[in-house]
């Protein structure tokens, strides 16, 4: 089988994603978001969240079978989502995944999320070169990766202490009063602002942090401080450059992630980088790495930003590695595992 033509299906969050790709070839890419639903609360409702993939699945297939201009027999494998994520929102998709695995009899693949995060650059720039080095960031999790081989064995060498990278984005847009998911959003605000203009913290980059957490992230230190800031100058009744602080934040965090994951590779003696996530879509992460990797030696591998934020089509890739790899298919009464670690790359 050489070019296996593989379902990925994802609903680990509010994107409820079902992926068609053969190779390195997308064939459809449908993605029906709830995210509209959660916004007015903050942050992602797991009830609604579970509630809006029941509604979304059956339709978001259907489009993908259309777009992709197959027929469900003929896939290879179906690929999906086992964790992390909302345990009620992985059961959706898992169950979808099981009953076509079962009624098309094929092999089923009970993916990480994070790793199928990581996987989807090799859509558009071929496999990884291995070992290599991986920067995680999304909404839940910040990871500094060792990537000997994706199909099999991923190793973390740190992580975030507290809040992660996308979480930050989340909340501090949240204290702007910007909107909900604030990715984005700060991305786009921040393009207008002077990054230079407030000094906010690094975390975890004191001398000090050297020896214990070197290649971990703290960024809870980072939110307070733009909290506290606004705070002061609000009560005094001072203006707010909404896109400086915008920008200077997303500078911190920019700085961290891109200074400790060069330091990572360097320690790691690997010359290729790999990036994955919501955050990896960033602007400022992206050129800072850049930069830095370029300075470094360093290969950096890039996903399109459409492509770094949750879809099935990244569950489909990691699907079809597996494939490729021999690795074992999962069994069919498999269970959603809400902290599957990251070491775990299928079940
Ligand atoms: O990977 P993802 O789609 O979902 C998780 O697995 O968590 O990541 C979502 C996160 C959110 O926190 C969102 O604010 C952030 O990615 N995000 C961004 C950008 N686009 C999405 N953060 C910074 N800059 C962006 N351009
Ligand atoms: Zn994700």
């Amino acid at each position: 089988m050489s070019e296996p033509l593989i379902l990925g299906i994802e609903s680990s969050c509010d994107e409820t994603g079902v992926g068609i790709v053969r190779g390195h070839e997308i064939l459809a890419n449908e993605v029906a978001s709830s995210v509209e639903e959660h916004a007015r609360f903050g942050g992602v409702v797991p009830e609604i969240a579970s509630r809006a993939h029941l509604e979304s699945f059956g339709p978001t297939l259907a489009r993908a079978v259309e777009t992709a201009g197959i027929d469900l027999s003929e896939i290879d494998a179906v690929a999906v989502t086992a964790g992390p994520g909302l345990t009620g929102a992985l059961v959706v998709g898992l169950s979808a995944a099981k009953t076509l695995a079962y009624a098309l009899n094929k092999p089923l693949y009970g993916v990480n999320h994070l790793i199928a995060h990581v996987g989807v650059d090799t859509l558009d720039h071929g496999p990884l070169p291995q070992p290599c080095a991986a920067l995680l960031v999304s909404g839940g999790h910040t990871s500094i990766l060792h990537v000997e081989d994706i199909a099999t064995r991923v190793t973390e060498i740190g992580s975030t202490i507290d809040d992660a990278a996308g979480e930050a984005y989340d909340k501090v847009a949240r204290l702007l009063g910007l909107g909900y998911p604030g990715g984005l959003i700060i991305d786009q605000l921040a393009s207008e602002g002077d990054p230079k203009a407030i000094r906010f913290p690094r975390g975890l980059t004191a001398p000090h942090d050297r020896e214990k957490h070197r290649f971990n992230f703290s960024f809870s230190g980072l939110k307070t401080a733009v909290a506290r800031w606004v705070e002061i100058r609000r009560r005094d009744g001072e203006v707010i450059v909404l896109e400086d602080v915008a920008a200077s934040f997303q500078e911190a965090v920019g700085d961290v992630l891109s200074a400790k994951t060069v330091d990572a590779c360097q320690h790691l003696s690997v010359d290729t980088l790999v990036l994955g996530g919501g955050v990896a879509a960033n602007s400022r992460v992206r050129s800072l790495l850049e930069s830095r990797c370029g300075e470094a030696g360093i290969t950096l591998r890039r996903p399109k930003p459409g492509l770094c934020t949750d879809n099935g089509v990244m569950i489909a890739v990691l699907g079809s590695q597996l494939v490729r790899a021999g690795v074992q298919p999962s069994p069919l009464d498999i269970s959603p595992d809400s902290s599957m670690p990251i070491s775990t790359v299928s079940i």
